[in-house]
């Protein structure tokens, strides 16, 4: 049985990820950090959906030190495929920024996954072929004013996964970014109608993209048939800004 991690499986492009993936057969550990019913409640789902396949909620928060990261590696059963999809931004100028913000983005959405990484190369080397895929964004590609920082942390994410897909290639190890642009999920809802009217003016397939358009690109990266495409960056943006 083939099994993946879904790290941010309650967010919005989360869910759509374990939806298709469960549906492609594999089980998966679904991920929350603060919102337990929500992760509860897709798992639940699935598993009336797909009886023959496991599905577990777990939680771990990305802010935690080293030691607790070991520990919680180390209580799951092994896996193919591990899918970054949590991220936080934080909306402002550089400026208005404390460092506790600025390094609350980047161990989030960053330093944690590459530590993260690191303690399950073992277990995927072990796997006749296995997968990850972080979320970046466009704007790891073309920085956005007002989410600098955001920016730097998708910008590192496309070249880590590039430089160590590279140390991992003769393995069957596979590692990509799916990037998607603007996204329909609860990370826009910051912004007014108005802005997001603004943002889909500006995108060429005249749409923002819903979870599903995004899902699918990891799905397909964590095919076997997909093992030749690593290292890489894929922008799902409509057109928009790549
Ligand atoms: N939406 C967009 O327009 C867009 C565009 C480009 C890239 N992306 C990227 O796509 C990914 C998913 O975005 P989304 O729109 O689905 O976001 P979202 O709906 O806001 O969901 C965010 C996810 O991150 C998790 N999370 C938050 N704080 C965490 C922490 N401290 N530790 C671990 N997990 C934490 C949340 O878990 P809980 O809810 O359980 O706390 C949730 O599952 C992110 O990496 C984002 O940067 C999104």
């Amino acid at each position: 049985m083939r099994r993946a991690v879904v790290f941010g499986a309650t967010g919005g492009i989360g869910e759509t990820i374990c939806q298709d993936l469960a549906r492609a057969g594999w089980s998966l550990y679904v991920h929350y950090c603060h919102d337990q019913p929500k992760a509860e409640k897709i798992s639940q789902e699935l598993m009336k959906e797909h009886p023959n396949q496991d599905f577990m909620t777990i939680q771990f928060d990305f802010a935690s030190d080293h030691q607790q990261m070991k520990q919680f590696i180390q209580s799951l059963l092994p896996v193919n495929a591990v899918v970054f999809a949590q991220g936080i931004t934080k909306y402002g100028f550089l400026n208005d920024q404390k460092l506790t913000e600025i390094e609350k983005v980047i161990q989030i959405n960053l330093t944690t996954p590459i530590e993260l990484t690191k303690l399950f190369e073992a277990t995927l080397l072990k796997q006749d072929f296995s997968r990850i895929v972080y979320l970046g964004s466009v704007y790891g590609g073309q920085g956005s004013a007002l989410e600098s920082v955001y920016s730097a942390t998708k910008a590192g994410l496309s070249r880590f996964a590039q430089a160590y897909s590279r140390e991992v290639a003769s393995t069957g190890l596979s590692v990509n970014v799916v990037a998607p642009g603007a996204v329909n999920t609860p990370m826009n809802a910051m912004f007014s109608k108005e802005v997001m009217n603004e943002v889909q003016e500006e995108i060429p397939a005249g749409r923002l993209a819903e979870g599903k358009d995004i899902a699918y690109w990891v799905k397909t990266l964590l095919e076997p048939e997909s093992s030749y495409c690593t290292g890489q960056t894929i922008y799902v943006s409509g057109g928009w800004l790549l």
